[in-house]
């Protein structure tokens, strides 16, 4: 979602401010802006669409000055257009947001009744106006901004800059990250550390609540209540930082390379040469159930999850979409543990269904790839999957490692409460350690599929059906294709076909099948001859036992045999093959599609 980006440099902050805008475009934006103090005097330039019609601006219509802040909007409350693009300006006043401020309707009534009118239609001209009306009452800017935040609700973090100030930023977090990061003798404050790493690896990241007064001799940090607070300076890992293409065309295609490396990273991780290795205070032995909660394809990793903690421990697992989950207020049994999952460890929805878990089960559980996030910091344990940045905005290395992360703590539960024979663990620990090589060879289909992308491109509607735990990554798959290509995209469970999606079929359906050779390939067998039987267009994923079935198919893709359960991780690789390429057939904008964001932190 929206990217922050503030500097207090001695050197022209406006090249600084757009390149780190840069580094925050990977979370998805519909406009961009700067807004600088130069000599005392407060001015902005902001444009519609990618960050290079903002260069193109600032060519033509430079914006001098060494203290600056900078804004990528996701459009939530009015059009992507000019008016409403951030910075926003209220006088000397100048704020940019990342968030929703919730009451501003409210504000807005309230600004009406003092003579003040917004001239968008945006909730965070609001935070503008009241700071300029407590200014032009006669407090200075420091006090104009704490008097606004009480006023506040919602979810939000806020970055101020001031005519007449060459010397300060005021940052306030609420419910959205925040970080401030040190240089020598410059300040800054961004989004997330990857904004801040070109310009230093000194971070202390805000609490929720806390509102700074930033200076370039330093941060004052002030808690929800006001009172002075110190919080850690971190180092943060530059490499960790790191956002390069790396010779590949899209970061989506170089994350979806990665993989077989990644997953061995999490692998050497989480498994010794004796057997898994999580912390001894996660015990699963008596446990009545788990939760797991998530967002989009983090939810579908859960989905896949089930079929495993059921299986493989016997734990009865519940699975929700966060934004039901919080509102659904289900009953938890105290004898549970609940997990959350989130690449960004930012999810909004997430967060709040992990808040109301809190105090409800015996232990909160984060499964994340940004350890210095939200969600990592308020569960009582966070495992990190390890990924490394993932910068496209459809999520596939991400995914992947939550998968096996999910799969590690599956195991432990069978070892914990008794349900697995010291052979089976074996074979379950072979078959984790098989993957990374399975995934190498899973790529070489990629030639193959982006010659199948070019006809699926053609295609209107496209169906991915799987059973067992192939099912949530027949979810995935669609999710994939459609987040990207704009192709609309179904998944099913392969025996509800006949329940409804199966009038869909005709020759122009392509529906794709995956189907390991499991205990449930010939009934996914029997569904597909129900397509084939009706023109459908099948194209069958399998591995080498499956491929016999493969005949009257449009097309076949052969994978490495996995054994069973773990099959999804290695399938989603063709899954992501598929999306990615039929999106370049399209010419879309695979990395930053169309109205998504990275990280989605309003609800
Ligand atoms: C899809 C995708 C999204 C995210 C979802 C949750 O490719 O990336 O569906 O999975 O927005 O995000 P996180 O995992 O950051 O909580």
């Amino acid at each position: 979602m929206c990217g922050i980006i503030g500097v207090l440099g001695f050197h022209e902050v406006a090249p600084l401010l757009v390149e780190s805008l840069k580094r925050l475009e990977y979370r998805g934006y519909d406009s961009a802006g700067i807004a600088t103090v130069n000599e005392g005097r407060l001015d902005r330039r902001r444009a519609v669409g990618k960050l290079v019609n903002l260069s193109d601006l600032l060519v033509h219509e430079p914006l001098a000055g060494k203290a600056g802040i900078g804004h990528t909007r996701w459009a939530t409350h009015g059009a992507a257009n000019l008016g409403n693009a951030h910075p926003h300006r209220s006088g000397p006043v100048a704020v940019v947001h990342n968030g929703i401020i919730e009451n501003f309707r409210e504000l807005r009534a309230e600004l009406a009744e003092a003579g003040i009118t917004p001239e968008t239609q945006t909730d965070t001209e609001t935070v503008a106006l009241l700071t300029r009306m407590f200014i032009d009452r006669g407090l200075a800017p420091r006090e104009a901004a704490v008097a606004t935040l009480k006023k506040l609700e919602g979810a939000f973090a806020l970055l101020w800059l001031f005519e007449g100030e060459n010397d300060l930023l005021i940052a306030a977090r609420k419910g959205s990250p925040l970080a401030i990061g040190h240089g020598a003798g410059e300040m800054f404050v961004g989004s997330d550390a990857i904004a801040l790493s070109p310009v230093t690896d000194r971070i202390t990241y805000l609490a929720e609540g806390d509102y700074a007064f930033v200076t370039r001799a330093g941060a004052e940090i002030f808690d929800a209540e006001g009172r002075r607070a110190n919080r850690e300076e971190t180092r943060i890992d530059l490499s960790s930082t790191r956002v390069e293409k790396a010779g590949y065309k899209h970061f989506m295609a170089k994350e979806i390379a990665e993989q077989p490396v990644v997953l061995g990273d999490a692998l050497r991780h989480y498994l010794t040469p004796e057997g898994v290795n999580l912390p001894a205070e996660l015990d699963f032995s008596g446990l009545e159930r788990l939760t797991l909660v998530a967002c989009g394809t983090a939810f579908y990793a859960c989905s896949v999850a089930k079929y495993w903690f059921e299986q493989l421990a016997g734990l009865p697992c519940e699975i929700d979409v966060a934004s039901e989950f919080r509102y659904r207020e289900p009953p938890l049994p105290a004898k549970s543990y609940a997990i959350f999952v989130s690449q960004s460890g930012e999810t909004a929805d997430t967060l709040a269904a992990l808040r109301y878990c809190t105090e409800k089960v015996q232990k909160t559980i984060a499964v994340v790839n940004v350890p210095s996030s939200s969600i990592a910091r308020e569960c009582d344990l966070a495992l990190p999957i390890l990924a490394g940045v993932e910068v496209g905005v459809a999520s596939t290395k991400a995914f992947t490692c939550q998968l096996l992360v999910l799969a590690v703590m599956a195991l432990k539960a069978g070892i914990d409460r008794g349900h697995l024979s010291a052979d089976q663990v074996q074979g379950h620990l072979d078959t984790l350690r098989a993957l990374p090589g399975l995934m190498n060879a899973a790529l070489t289909t990629s030639n193959d599929i982006a010659k199948l992308a070019e006809r699926l491109a053609e295609a209107q509607d496209i169906l991915f059906l799987g059973r067992g735990p192939m099912f949530p990554l027949a979810l995935e798959g669609a999710l994939k294709l459609k987040e990207i290509s704009y192709i609309h995209a179904e998944g099913y469970a392969s025996g509800e076909l006949k329940h409804g999606p199966i009038a869909l079929i005709d020759r122009l359906v392509p529906v794709i099948v995956l189907a390991p050779h499991d205990r449930l390939f010939d009934k996914t067998v029997s569904n597909m001859q129900e397509v084939m039987a009706r023109h459908g267009k099948v194209l069958l994923i399998t591995d080498s036992k499956g491929i016999a079935a493969a005949e009257g198919t449009w097309a076949q893709l052969r994978l490495p045999e996995v054994a069973e359960p773990f099959a999804p991780i290695l399938y989603a690789l063709p899954a992501q093959l598929l999306a990615y390429h039929t999106a370049i057939a399209k010419g879309t904008d695979v990395d930053q599609p169309r109205n998504l964001a990275k990280s989605v932190t309003v609800e």
